[in-house]
């Protein structure tokens, strides 16, 4: 029996790309072999900052790429039409792509291919070539037995077709999981407009044999057990992302922290998508020139739509503080110097705050970020909620206090502290997702 060679497929955003990545890299140090399918596009983009993919090559990945269908002038952050032009694109030179590499490595074929969200017609071409199939979830359980859920929430009337709330109220998606605002479903925000799609996709979703999840029972016991094929191998932790960044990491931010007093400084990201409007971005940054510690503040201006947010009021000072375009977060997360996180809650982060220890303050955007912010704050209770005023902001005055509550609170800390060594755990040896991970590899072998 030879060694299985996966081919991974990530849909081309940061959120999806570094936990492949992780994933990928947890397979070729078990052996595996990896092809790692990125657009021309990213490709380029990766290879120009910091770490660059190319170094990867001797590790037993490689990289080869496909176009997303776009010029390369055109907007990348303007999601519909990215997800459309893949969708539309891409699938055409999946099966070439597969024929040409196996040509290339008769002795080593591909055995599997893994996609993450949105890519799911990937597997389906992997079941017409006769390739095994496996999807990677790069979000939590939770939202992903949302999903799952789909068929049954409309029809026990809680949504309509279009994953609306029929009403206000409150759902629980299965008996060991956490009660929650309907409203709070995975597909709010701009995301709504993607769920139509997202029930297509679900069906997609069934070629994969398995779910694997980035999370673990112990984060999500209820979640993680919803389906038979939720496979939980996470927290995919394996190294620095900066090797698949897309943005160049400012790593001066790291000897600025090593100048800050331990547990002083306040991280503030919002991820690789999520904009500020310009009245909010405007309030968080009053809210850091309120307090009285250092603040390390990622504004990533990717687009021209991002400049004319991100406007610095005139009364803002930041003297304190250190912005920086786009930081090395594990890195940050990690050092002495943090003492605690503003964060849209994207998953990533979560996970990453979680593994560091790090007391959250939640101000979640889109999509699955809710139902983050609800474990965050009400089942692993290792953070606060940032509460909006009657207006939909988020007040600097609100920053200032809630910054002050979470540090304040000695049990958030020790509960963080607690949370984090039971994550290390799970990626021990006999721990639960490292059994899980070579029980997917012996499947795919
Ligand atoms: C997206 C969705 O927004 C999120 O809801 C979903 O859970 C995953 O996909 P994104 O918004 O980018 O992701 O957030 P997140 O999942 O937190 O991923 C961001 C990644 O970028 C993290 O790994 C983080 O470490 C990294 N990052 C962020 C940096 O390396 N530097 C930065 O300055 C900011």
């Amino acid at each position: 029996m030879g060694i299985p060679h996966f081919l991974v497929i990530p849909y081309p955003v940061q959120g999806h790309v570094n936990p492949l990545m992780q994933f990928s890299e947890a397979l070729t140090k078990h052996g595996c072999k990896v092809t790692f399918v990125n657009t021309e596009f990213n490709h380029k983009r990766a290879n120009s900052s910091v770490g660059g993919l190319d170094n990867l090559k001797e590790e037993g990945m490689r990289f080869v790429t496909l176009p997303d269908g776009l010029d390369p002038e055109d907007d990348r952050s303007d999601h519909h039409k990215l997800f459309v032009s893949i969708k539309t694109n891409m699938p055409a030179f999946l099966p070439k792509l597969v024929q040409d590499i196996n040509a290339l490595d008769v002795h080593n074929n591909i055995t599997c291919i893994v996609a993450t969200m949105h890519m799911g017609w990937a597997l389906q071409a992997a079941h017409k070539l006769g390739i095994k199939a496996a999807f990677l979830w790069t979000a939590s359980a939770a939202s992903l037995a949302a999903f799952y859920f789909i068929p049954r929430l409309i029809e026990d009337g809680i949504i309509d077709s279009q994953g609306e709330q029929t009403k206000q109220q409150e759902i629980q998606l299965s008996p060991n999981m956490p009660v929650m605002d309907a409203e709070d479903l995975p597909w709010g925000g701009f995301a709504k407009k993607f769920f139509p799609h997202i029930v297509k996709e679900m069906k997609n979703l069934e070629f994969g044999e398995w779910w694997l999840c980035n999370s673990t029972s112990d984060l999500e016991p209820g979640a993680v057990s919803v389906s038979p094929k939720f496979l939980p191998i996470g927290p995919l932790m394996e190294s620095d992302s900066n090797k698949s960044s897309f943005w160049e990491e400012d790593t001066t931010c790291l000897t600025w922290l090593d100048q800050q007093p331990p547990e002083s400084v306040v991280y503030v990201s919002f991820g690789s998508i999520a904009i500020l409007e310009p009245n909010q971005f405007k309030e968080v940054a009053l809210g850091l020139d309120l307090l009285k510690r250092p603040f390390l503040w990622v504004v990533r201006p990717s687009s021209d739509n991002d400049k004319v947010n991100n406007a610095y009021p005139d009364e803002f000072h930041g003297s304190k503080g250190k912005i920086v375009n786009w930081a090395p977060q594990k890195k940050i997360l990690n050092h002495p110097a943090i003492a605690c996180f503003i964060s849209h809650c994207g998953w990533n982060s979560t996970l990453e705050g979680v593994c560091s220890g790090t007391p959250f303050l939640c101000l979640p955007f889109f999509s699955d970020q809710f139902v983050n912010r609800l474990y965050i704050c009400d089942v692993w209770k290792v953070g606060l909620k940032l509460d909006k005023d009657e207006n939909g902001l988020i007040l600097k005055e609100e920053i200032r206090k809630k910054v002050e509550q979470v540090l304040e609170n000695g049990d958030i800390k020790a509960r963080s502290l607690k949370l984090q060594e039971l994550l290390v755990d799970n990626s021990v040896v006999d721990g639960e997702s490292s059994k899980n991970l070579e029980k997917f590899i012996n499947w795919a072998k």
